[in-house]
């Protein structure tokens, strides 16, 4: 692949590029022949159930773990390459990075280190990145006695101290309060619309369904890459009309007869629609005391994608 993906215009289109992934730890196949494409510049999603593949993949990114088979691009460099990027990248692991036994400034100290930020420039970026993660009142405290939440914040920190081009953030918001996920949410954005790339991974839909792109992982395998949008598409989901009606078993009876397929629950009808036009017409038969339209969700998505 590399001869076709590496030519022009693919060249600085995406952050990442992966193609017939496949890796297995002894026996247990974890990817299998995986495809993944994340342009520069989007918020992009690594949804599926536990156990999926998620870490592994990003850790992959990272060049943390050898592929099998397959092979990926990291801003247009081979994993066999990925010394040349790696001051553009940041990794903020899924399991506790940070050292205990050290306050959050040796903490950031550190990461500084390894990036070769020194003097001033890292006392100006570690006050920088403190800002953002609203916690500049903690340098001084020893990491391993921070709260879940506040552990957390200095980890992004830490991930953010090199200015990254490229961000792989593996559950970054667990254990973080709504207030902070809020503001959090708004920095990533505000850094994919600054041309930065945020691949991130979460379990709450919420936040999957603000990404620009999701890439739905199941049992090693890449089953869809696209917006929230279309990947509830691509699930099959439909808009459903819930009418509230006073005789549900006469109204359930007649929709039946035409050959719909209904839902009961208590006094309330429930039907699958696609197009306008049937849902007047059945608004039309029934005349419910009321209705409602319910959109499908990420999380109905997800249900259906990860059994
Ligand atoms: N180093 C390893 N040795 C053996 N098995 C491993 C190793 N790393 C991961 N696995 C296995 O690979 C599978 C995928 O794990 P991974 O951590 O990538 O899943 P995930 O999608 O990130 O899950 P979660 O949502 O729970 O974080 C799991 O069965 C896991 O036990
Ligand atoms: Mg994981």
């Amino acid at each position: 692949m590399s001869a076709e993906l590496m030519q022009e215009p693919t060249k600085d289109k995406f952050a990442v590029v992966g193609r017939n992934i496949s890796k297995s730890f002894d026996k247990l196949h974890v990817l299998q022949d995986l495809s993944v494409h994340i342009p520069r510049g989007v918020t992009y999603c690594l949804l599926g159930p536990n156990g999926s593949g998620k870490t592994t993949l990003m850790r992959m990114i990272m060049g943390l773990v050898k592929l099998d088979s397959g092979e990926i691009y990291v801003l247009d460099e081979p994993l066999d390459r990925i010394s040349l990027v790696y001051p553009r990248l940041g990794y903020m692991p899924q399991q506790r990075p940070l050292y205990p036994d050290l306050t959050v400034q040796e903490n950031l100290e550190f990461y500084a280190g390894l990036y070769g930020i020194r003097g001033q420039e890292r006392a100006r970026k570690i006050a920088e990145v403190l800002q953002i993660v609203d916690l500049s009142q903690t340098q001084n405290r020893v990491t391993g006695m921070l709260s879940g939440g506040m552990y957390q914040r200095i980890s992004l920190a830490c991930t953010l101290i090199n200015n990254p081009d490229l961000l792989l953030l593996d559950e970054p918001t667990v254990g973080i309060d709504p207030v902070t996920k809020q503001s959090f949410w708004g920095y990533f954005r505000e850094l994919a619309k600054n041309g930065k790339t945020v691949i991130i991974t979460t379990h709450i839909m919420e936040e999957a369904e603000r990404c620009d792109m999701v890439g739905f992982m199941r049992n090693g395998i890449m089953l869809a890459e696209s917006s929230p949008d279309e990947l509830k598409k691509f699930a099959g989901l439909k808009k459903r009309l819930q009418m509230k009606v006073e005789d549900p078993e006469h109204e359930m009876a007649k929709l039946v007869a035409e050959g719909l397929e209904v839902s009961r629950v208590g006094d309330q009808l429930v039907i699958e629609v696609t197009e306008a036009g049937k849902m007047r017409d059945i608004l039309d038969t029934v005349m419910p005391v009321d209705f409602n339209v319910i959109e499908p969700t990420l999380e109905d998505a997800f249900l259906k994608l990860a059994i």
